[in-house]
This record gives C-alpha cells, sequence and structure tokens, in this order.
C-alpha cells in the first residue's frame, strides 16, 4: 500500500486546472495510478482525481463495487480515465447527493446532466468511450470537475443541503 495524503478543500492545488497527459508509458504514471487506487480504497472512496494527490494532471479513477450491504446500489466499473472529454446527452438535470475524499464528512446536494457520454484513454494510451446515465454519470462528471479546479460545493444551489453526514443522516451507521 502506497496511499498518498489526500489534499482537503481550501487547499489552492484543488482549484487549479490539470494539465493533460502526454507520456502514457512512464513508471511515473504507473505508480500515480497504482497510488490513486491504493489511495481510494483506503478512505473508501468511490473516485479519485489526480489533483487531490497533489499532481496537477488530467487524470482520474473511480470503482463502485457490489456492496451486500446496499444491494439497490449502483454499481461502476473500475475505470482510469485519463484526458477526459465529457458530452451532454440530455437536458434534463438529476439531483443527487455527492461527497468528496477532499471534504471528507459532508454530503451535498448537486444537479448534473443524467446522461452524458465520456471519452479518454486508458493507462496504455487507448482511446474509448461510454455512454452513461445515473450513479455512474454523476461521479465521472463530479471527477472531472476535480481537473477543472472545480470542487462540488461550488456546484450547490441550496446551500442549506450541504452538511455534516451525521447530521443530514443520523439513522446511518
Ligand atoms: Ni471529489
Amino acid at each position: 500500500m502506497a496511499a498518498r495524503e489526500i489534499l482537503q478543500m481550501g487547499n489552492p492545488l484543488l482549484y487549479q486546472r490539470s494539465e493533460e497527459i502526454t507520456d502514457f508509458g512512464s513508471a511515473q504514471l504507473r505508480i500515480l495510478i497504482k497510488d490513486m487506487f491504493d489511495t481510494m480504497a483506503d478512505s473508501d472512496g468511490a473516485g479519485l482525481a489526480a489533483p487531490q494527490v497533489g499532481v496537477l494532471q488530467r487524470l482520474v479513477i473511480f470503482s463502485v463495487e457490489a456492496n451486500p450491504r446496499y444491494p439497490d446500489a449502483e454499481t461502476v466499473p473500475r475505470t482510469i480515465l485519463i484526458n477526459p472529454e465529457i458530452e451532454v446527452l440530455v437536458d434534463e438535470q438529476e439531483a443527487g447527493w455527492e461527497g468528496c475524499l477532499s471534504i471528507p464528512g459532508m454530503r451535498g446536494v448537486v444537479s448534473r446532466p443524467s446522461q452524458i457520454r465520456y471519452s479518454g484513454y486508458n493507462e496504455k494510451g487507448e482511446k474509448f468511450s461510454r455512454e452513461v446515465s445515473g450513479f455512474h454519470a454523476r461521479v465521472v462528471q463530479h471527477e472531472c470537475d476535480h481537473l477543472d479546479g472545480v470542487l462540488y460545493p461550488m456546484r450547490i444551489q441550496d446551500i442549506r443541503q450541504f452538511g455534516y453526514e451525521s447530521a443530514l443522516f443520523p439513522d446511518e451507521e
């Protein structure tokens, strides 16, 4: 395990635009991706963007596995997404709760397009694209926002729907 430190909201690096990746074969990239998965697993997160570990490169990862405790929760395939582009496929927006490893213990409601096509490159530099909706679409948009220096609270429309998990969902746990 080589979990890295996750930068917390307020750190100026989280508000920068990250740079395109051009060197796909490098050992540095391979180690970064492995460390990001270790970091995400360590914190039990659904996704992580490179700037959250202080690396200003356009790389995000995400993965939501089936959890027997939440049989109805949507799963998201384990994905490495580099230099992503997002195309919105519908006008409709969907409101949903989000959290972020850079803002631990808090949740907020964010409206986002409900259906998107995203494309980008895997760690070998192979291009791929997917059409997704629901939670998968939300996770991708949240992570890609990090690459443009956007944290989810910046998108909350009703700030009363932003708060501590323990206060918002006292019955959980
Ligand atoms: Ni986040």
